[in-house]
């Protein structure tokens, strides 16, 4: 098998467990009130890549988790993300229409169903995460060491800060240093949480748990870059949403800032970063190491 067979059948596979759980843990349609679970249902099935719940699964199965046991919070991390991009799409953020290939949350469903449907998803997340009858074998102090840092990665140290300064930075002229602190904010955060959450969910050491975070800030930084860059240069039907809005928005993002050489440069070397982060792992990280590669690759 190639390598992005191998990959795409990696990916298929954790998504799959991912996106059944989700259906398990989601009130069905018509539950009262519909209007609310319809428009919270619209966007987390609309066919994300899920990769942040995949890195969740991946890291607790690199340290030799089980990792049926870290779905609950792998999926609670879909609905915050879910939820950021929900607000994220709003008109008083970045306004799109487009999102996952699909018209936006709040073009269907009109802007206060939409907030509403976004402040369900982060609510609910948390809610599903305190449900310990769904993982009773997980010592509830390890899970609320989880929820605290799930919860610092989303709030204003975290993705929610990193937005804040995304918006404030529109049409001004930027620098590194806060260009970094969005990226690192606004999508690093999550995505180094998803894999330290899988860790200690898991049972790995502090070294262990260490090294995973450490990836996920790699990749998570690598993962902004490239959405940046796919903004600029990407397909609008394979990324299922708009292109060339960072700019027209003037947004504070790499290609603005440094080019499009410098941050492919950038993100390959972030990758590489990351891929020494998990080393340690030897062939068990052999999925984080084709993961690094799709992250700075992917067209969608
Ligand atoms: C988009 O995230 C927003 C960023 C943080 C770059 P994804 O690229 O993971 O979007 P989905 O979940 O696949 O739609
Ligand atoms: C997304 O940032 C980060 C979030 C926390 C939602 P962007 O605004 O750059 O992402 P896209 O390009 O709309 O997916
Ligand atoms: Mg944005
Ligand atoms: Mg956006």
């Amino acid at each position: 098998m190639t390598f992005d067979a191998k990959l795409d059948g990696y990916l298929k596979d954790k998504k799959k467990l991912v996106d059944q759980a989700l259906e398990a843990y989601l009130p069905a349609e018509n539950v009262y009130p519909s209007a609310l679970i319809q428009a919270v249902r619209y966007s987390l099935f609309a066919g994300g890549k899920r990769i942040r719940p995949v890195l969740c699964l991946a890291a607790a199965e690199t340290v030799g988790g089980d990792i049926k046991t870290t779905l609950p919070v792998a999926c609670a991390l879909e609905m915050i993300h879910t939820y950021s991009l929900i607000h994220d799409d709003l008109p008083a953020m970045d306004n799109d229409d487009v999102r996952r290939g699909k018209p936006t949350n709040h073009k269907v469903f009109g802007e206060a169903v939409a907030i509403l449907a976004g402040d369900a998803l982060l609510t609910e997340a948390f809610h599903l995460m305190a449900r310990t009858d769904l993982m009773p074998e997980i010592d509830p102090a390890k899970l609320l060491v989880v929820v605290r840092d799930i919860a610092q990665a989303a709030g204003y140290d975290g993705m929610v800060g990193g937005q804040t300064v995304d918006i404030l930075s529109e049409g001004r002229q930027g620098d590194p240093d806060t260009l970094n602190y969005i990226h690192y904010h606004k999508t690093a955060a999550l995505i180094a949480v998803s894999l330290k959450s899988g860790a200690l969910l898991a049972g790995a050491n502090t070294v262990e748990v260490n090294a995973l975070e450490a990836y996920g800030h790699h990749i998570g930084l690598a993962f902004q870059i490239a959405d940046d860059l796919l903004n600029v240069e990407g397909n609008k039907e394979l990324l299922g949403k708009n292109t060339g809005s960072d700019r027209e928005r003037g947004k504070l993002a790499y290609p603005a800032l440094v080019g499009v050489e410098v941050s492919r440069q950038k993100a390959f070397e972030l990758t590489q970063a990351a891929i020494e982060d998990v080393a340690l792992f030897e062939e068990r990280a052999l999925p984080l190491r084709w993961i690094a590669e799709y992250v700075v690759e992917r067209s969608s």
